[in-house]
């Protein structure tokens, strides 16, 4: 299909803005960017859209220093811009938000903010100097904290609240925002969504990067579309139909919608019977039948994570007891969860999930290396074949040979699913299964879990997205403070019915 001509985006290299002109960046003789121009004037919000592996990240990583282009150049407010480093960039005004957030939970607010640069006077931690300035850019956000208390135990909204503050507290006059929001609520990503606003209102320039498209056309005043390392279709608006933004991703027309899973068998596979665990979640129980799917639904912190690491043997759980086809399953270790037929897909890639310094072809095959090979030997060629076969079932797009590392983070994601679906289990569980995946991958997605439901898997989805949450599951869990709090039919399951019992109830 062709496309349009993508409307020129001005490089306004006098006035004040963040301009590119035909970056071009290849990684092992593969070009990842061709030749893309673009520009973000000061006080503008440049939603930045495109499938996994189009080149986003790769694009902001140059912006902010951390990759240096095979040509092309950058201008700043007019001037030359050439970073060789993200503290040059940060130097220089540009500063970037990545996705995982990396805070120290030991040390304080105000610390995690300054972390690396402390304000000292005479050889010592200035801290009232530190405690005022951090106070101050929480408040220009509108981040109601004490910049004294830790930052353990606060929840990921308020740490990428505080990721961001770390930012503006360096008084950055552009800042890529590379999904901030993938491990947010709705909600959550309200307050971040306002926070972006906060900046822009202040003269801040921002790209927003985000494979959630409702939110890019609702914060952006323009949006550039990359495909294959290409800038293809540039909008003067924010407010363009998600079916363009789509078609210009994809390439070609693209219909995304939900559709009732099979219907599930009444025999039971995964029964929970009062699981709790102290200071964690308490009273969760639930059953899981043969080709069904449940979801669990939840804000962020209400022990949905918590519960199915539990299910998984990841975690201890102090009382209740899990079955699979009715026998009582002693839950030490992974690997006892895995022997009852329970696998679960982490929700976390990079911690617990992939070893990135390892090849994708030998991520997927790991788990299985005992059971695949001739005396627990797997051969490369076998290696590569189950790898190929992923490759397909999971439309992973990028080499499979070389390390992990070195695939965008949605096909990453594809990976890791590939991964722990090599056998067919009894149990599936996923947590936050879709997670900086896009529009393409998600329905590839969606169909493997249904297609595994309807062969008569038991699984269980958890999902910070409400409407995959709804769209996907036979019947949704709703969890809130660690507590469950009850069990809807698809039918009763509307996203109001859901939020309202998700929202913490007042302690009485
Ligand atoms: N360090 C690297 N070594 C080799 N290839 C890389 C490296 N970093 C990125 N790539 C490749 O560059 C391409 C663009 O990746 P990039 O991370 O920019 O995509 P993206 O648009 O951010 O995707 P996503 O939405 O999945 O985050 C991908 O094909 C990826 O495999
Ligand atoms: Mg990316």
């Amino acid at each position: 299909m062709a496309v349009d001509d993508p409307a020129p985006v001005s490089s306004r290299s006098d006035s004040r803005a963040l301009a590119c002109t035909d970056l071009v960046k290849s990684y092992a003789g593969v070009t990842v960017l061709k030749s893309v121009s673009l520009s973000v004037a000061a006080g503008e919000v440049l939603g930045l859209i495109g499938e996994n592996g189009a080149g986003k990240s790769t694009l902001s990583s140059i912006l902010a220093g951390i990759v240096i282009p095979d040509s092309g150049s950058m201008t700043l407010d007019g001037e030359a811009y050439r970073p060789h480093s993200p503290h040059d960039a940060l130097e220089r005004g540009v500063a970037l938000i990545h996705q995982e957030i990396r805070m120290v939970p030991a040390l304080s607010v105000a610390e995690n903010i300054f972390l690396g640069r402390l304000p000292t006077s005479g050889g010592r931690v200035d801290t009232a100097r530190m405690n005022r300035e951090a106070a101050a850019a929480l408040e220009v956000l509108g981040i109601d904290l004490d910049p004294r208390r830790p930052v353990r135990g606060l929840s990921m909204a308020t740490q990428q609240g505080i990721e961001i503050a770390k930012a503006i507290s360096r008084k950055p006059r552009y800042v890529i925002f590379d999904e901030p929001s993938a491990s947010l609520t709705a909600h959550e990503t309200d307050k971040v969504l306002g926070r972006i606003e906060v900046l822009r209102s202040q003269g801040v320039g921002v790209v927003y990067i985000s494979h959630r498209l409702e939110e890019v056309r609702e914060v952006a005043q323009q949006i550039v579309c990359l495909r294959d390392g290409r800038l293809v279709q540039a909008w003067q608006s924010g407010r363009v139909p998600q079916d363009d933004l789509v078609r210009a991703m994809v390439g070609r027309d693209f219909t995304f919608e939900h559709h009732a899973p099979e219907p599930a068998r009444d025999r039971v596979v995964l029964e929970v019977r009062g699981l709790a665990r102290a200071d964690a979640f308490e009273g969760v129980s639930f059953s899981v039948g043969e080709g069904e799917i449940l979801g669990i639904a939840g804000l962020v912190g209400a022990g949905r994570t918590e519960v199915v690491r539990a299910i998984a043997g990841v975690d201890r759980f102090d009382r209740g007891e899990v079955l699979v086809d009715g026998e009582v399953v002693s839950l030490k270790r992974p690997t006892d969860a895995i022997a009852a037929g329970i696998v679960m897909v982490p929700e976390d890639r990079k911690g617990q999930g992939l070893l990135l310094g390892r090849s994708s072809a030998e991520n997927i095959c790991t788990p299985w290396e005992k059971s695949l090979g001739r005396r627990g030997l797997v051969t490369r060629s076998k290696i590569a074949r189950i790898a190929a076969k992923s490759r397909t079932e999971f439309d992973i797009r990028g080499s499979l040979d070389i390390p992990s590392v070195g695939l965008s983070g949605g096909n990453q994601q594809k990976v890791l699913l590939a991964k722990w679906l090599v056998r067919t289990p009894k149990v599936l569980i996923l947590d936050e299964p879709t997670r900086g995946v896009d529009v393409g991958a998600k329905m590839a997605i969606y169909e493997i879990v249904r297609r595994l439901a309807a062969s008569g898997v038991a699984v269980v989805v958890v999902s910070s997205e409400l409407e995959e949450v709804l769209g996907l599951s036979h019947r949704v869990l709703v969890m809130s403070g660690g507590r469950q709090r009850d069990v809807l039919d698809r039918a009763q399951a509307d996203s109001e019915t859901v939020m309202q019992l998700a929202v913490p109830q007042a302690s009485s």
